[in-house]
């Protein structure tokens, strides 16, 4: 019971007529979990985190408002910078769409709310150091930071000395922030809020998640996710969210705090090294496309969801017969020459779209190894139906690991590279994007997905004072890295075997082999390939060699 509910009951108990109804300033229903963040007022600090559009602003803001009825109460609420305090769906409008038509009165010159209880919203930023100052000598009992992670870690410690009330007004003193992860100040936020036992999986749970501070101190964390917010459309959100780098949409998308730019795992990989364009690929096969006898092998990880997508990936592995440039031989070179990321799709749609991109010359039928994850059994039946023969990989968190390093690894130091050749050194898997995104990765056509995946495959940390049993990758943002996992556990499609007559060439004596031979030899010669292509039609055990 607050003090207007005693003062009710006494004016009540007295005949009086109750306090005329609280204007409600917080114009919508909070959704849960932004209930979950509204219910802590008996934590100092609390961060509302994580995944994008899980309605983190509208919480700041609420949570800012709740008090207002209080006489001299003050809140202030921080953005950055001026511009994204003011944008539109930003916390001064999505304000005043709130706030005019109640009796709270704007002051333009303070960017300020004033409530006729005395209490008051302020709207700030903070830009360069300095501007912390503009709040030297203020005092709030509340203070709010949207995208926390754009402000150094001293300004927002700063502020705690803002933090203060007096001994009659009888509210809580709350720091409050709201972000995604990522940013400038994703490290001190991170380190701050967001417990070692999180994990981004865990995200949906209803629950709260407490940081103890080195100081003592405790902190609050509730992630927030874009499911959480049943008032956003989702579908189209989704789609445009699709515009963003890959590393940036795992952040938004799943709240992953720990995903990272530069792993440490396939440290062998080298961008310029292992992709080419299909115009670098051409200049040494002739065409644009896998040549025709090349073996092919399919790699899919199932998923649906946009935090666990479908990847599949095609490989084919150079033929024998492939040319040696510059002393580099390209036989036994394998190319990652297709990659397919779809979400929200079923079995079917992923086997009809992989059925028209494997039409062109009897891919389905050059295949020679079909493997998805094992966990996708139905999917799996699903494609026997309609004629694509997968079986299920063995599991094992690091397997392949080392068979993709080193197919990363580049061999041949000291010679040019066959596709470009101002670099040094080769590798042995390559992959082959579009021209128009070889420098800017986009889409399937680029291997987006694949090209951030690779460098930012990282070891999962363990927990301090866990002892690390057992050595593992990072179990999220991988999909595409275990596509590839795979296809090197497996060392690859093999390499085509020769054509008939590229095995007559092969055996065929040195002295044959030049244009200028005299009659003699062209005789000899002559007569050499009639007893070898005889020999070829005998069975295998009748054969003798000839020479
Ligand atoms: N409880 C609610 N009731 C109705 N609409 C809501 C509610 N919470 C959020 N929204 C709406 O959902 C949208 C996203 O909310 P909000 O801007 O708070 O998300 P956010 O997590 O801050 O997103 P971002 O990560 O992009 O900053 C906005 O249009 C907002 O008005
Ligand atoms: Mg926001």
């Amino acid at each position: 019971m607050d003090t207007r509910d005693i003062v009710n009951n006494l004016l009540l108990q007295r005949g009086g007529k109750p306090l005329p109804e609280r204007v409600n300033y917080i114009k919508v229903e909070p959704h849960d979990k932004q209930k979950l963040f509204l219910g802590l007022d008996n934590v100092r600090e609390a961060l509302f985190g994580g995944a994008t559009g899980g309605g983190k602003t509208i919480a700041l803001l609420a949570d800012a408002l709740k008090f207002v009825h209080h006489k001299d109460y003050s809140a202030l609420l921080l953005r950055r910078n001026f511009p994204d305090l003011k944008q539109e769906g930003g916390l001064i409008d999505v304000a005043h769409g709130w706030l005019s038509k109640t009796d709270a009165k704007w002051n333009e010159q303070d960017k300020q709310w004033n409530f006729p209880s005395g209490a008051s919203l302020r709207f700030g930023f903070l830009d360069v150091e300095v501007d912390k100052y503009r709040y030297q000598g203020g005092e709030y009992q509340y203070i709010g930071f949207d995208e926390v992670t754009q402000f150094t870690e001293s300004a927002y410690r700063y502020l705690f000395s803002r933090l203060r009330k007096k001994a009659s007004l009888n509210v809580p003193l709350r720091m409050r922030a709201a972000t995604n992860p990522g940013g400038v100040g994703g490290a001190w936020v991170y380190e701050r809020f967001i417990p070692e036992d999180f994990s981004p999986l865990r995200a949906g749970e209803m629950k709260v998640w407490y940081k103890t501070l080195e100081n003592g101190a405790t902190t609050a964390f509730v992630p927030s996710l874009l499911d959480d917010n049943p008032s956003l459309d989702k579908e189209a959100y989704l789609e445009s969210l699709m515009e963003l780098d890959e590393i940036t949409r795992e952040q938004y998308l799943k709240g992953d705090w720990l995903i990272q730019v530069r792993g440490d795992i396939l440290y062998t990989y080298s961008e310029a090294h292992s992709v080419i364009s299909w115009t670098q690929f051409a200049n040494i096969f002739g065409e644009r496309e896998i040549p025709a006898h090349w073996q092919v092998q399919v790699m899919q990880d199932w998923g649906t969801t946009p935090d666990h997508p479908c990847i599949t990936s095609w490989f084919a592995t150079a033929g024998r017969n492939a040319p040696v440039i510059n002393g580099v031989p390209l036989s036994e070179c394998v190319f990652l020459y297709r990659g397919l990321m779809l979400t929200q799709c079923t079995a079917a749609d992923v086997a009809k779209e992989m059925i028209q991109l494997m039409k062109h010359k009897g891919e389905i039928s050059r295949c020679t190894s079909w493997r998805m994850s094992h966990e996708a059994s139905s999917e799996r039946m699903e494609y026997h139906q309609q004629g694509l023969p997968f079986t299920n990989w063995k599991t094992g968190k690091t397997r392949g690991i080392e068979q993709l390093k080193n197919a990363f690894s580049l061999r041949y130091t000291d010679k040019p590279h066959p596709f470009k050749p101002t670099l040094y050194g080769t590798p042995r898997l390559f992959l082959i994007v579009d021209d128009q995104e070889l420098t800017y990765p986009r889409t399937d056509a680029g291997l987006a997905r694949w090209r951030a995946e690779i460098p930012a495959y990282h070891t999962k940390v363990p927990k301090t004072g866990e002892v690390a049993v057992k050595w593992e990758p990072y179990p999220l943002f991988n999909d595409a890295v275990d596509t590839m996992r795979e296809a090197a556990a497996e060392y690859f499609p093999s390499s085509a075997d020769l054509t008939k007559a590229e095995k007559l060439l092969e055996k065929m004596p040195d002295m044959f082999k030049t244009e200028e031979l005299d009659e003699h030899a062209k005789v000899a010669k002559l007569m050499w390939l009639q007893r070898e292509a005889q020999e070829q039609e005998r069975p295998k055990e009748e054969r003798f060699p000839l020479w």
